[in-house]
């Protein structure tokens, strides 16, 4: 059975995503960018964040599978739902929970550049450098950790534990 132990405090999230929507308010002002949300990890995150935001801005989701197993992705990325909203010439902001090996979130950029956005940036809470396959550029980075599978504040193992206020590693009892 896992445990979850607290290893980001709710007060250290609260933070950080009121640090990175300042940053993110400086560089849209008079811009109304559409945010992207990434299902269904991003959810809580995007919800904090857009109401510290409190400027005009437009949000739309997608969200991809990736065929692999347990807390391995795959790269194997499929969407299974993409954008309502036409993005060309648009300011995009992708909002992602966790950039983990980078697979599922390149090939969704690449695909989003083919459609002439005026702009993309990507903003992600949490970060796992040592783990990255492909190079992904983080515009607004929050938190970079360690090799460990993470839980909470929206992110999942096997669909539970998003509920969690705080970010939580799994320990077995
Ligand atoms: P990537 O393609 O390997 O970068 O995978 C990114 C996706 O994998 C994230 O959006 C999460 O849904 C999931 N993921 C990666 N690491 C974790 C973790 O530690 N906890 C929960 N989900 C994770």
């Amino acid at each position: 059975m896992e445990n979850p132990r607290v290893f980001i405090t709710r007060e250290q999230i609260r933070q950080k995503v009121a640090e990175l929507a300042e940053r993110i308010r400086q560089d849209y002002v008079n811009k109304n960018p559409l945010l992207i949300g990434i299902l269904k990890g991003s959810f809580v995150f995007l919800s904090d964040l857009i109401r510290l935001l409190d400027m005009p801005l437009e949000v739309d989701f997608i969200r991809m599978s990736s065929y692999g197993s347990g807390t391995e992705s795959s790269g194997d990325v499929e969407v299974i739902q993409y954008l309502r909203t036409a993005i060309e010439g648009r300011e995009i902001l992708v909002v992602e929970d966790i950039v983990d090996t980078g697979l599922s979130l390149s090939s969704f950029l690449d695909r989003l550049r083919q459609e002439k956005p005026a702009s993309i940036r990507l903003c992600a809470l949490l970060d796992k450098p040592s783990r990255r396959k492909t190079p992904v550029h983080i515009d607004y980075p929050g938190f970079t950790i360690p090799d460990r599978f993470v839980v909470g504040y929206g992110l999942d193992f096997d669909e539970k534990y998003r509920y969690l206020p705080d970010i939580c590693y799994l320990e077995e009892e």
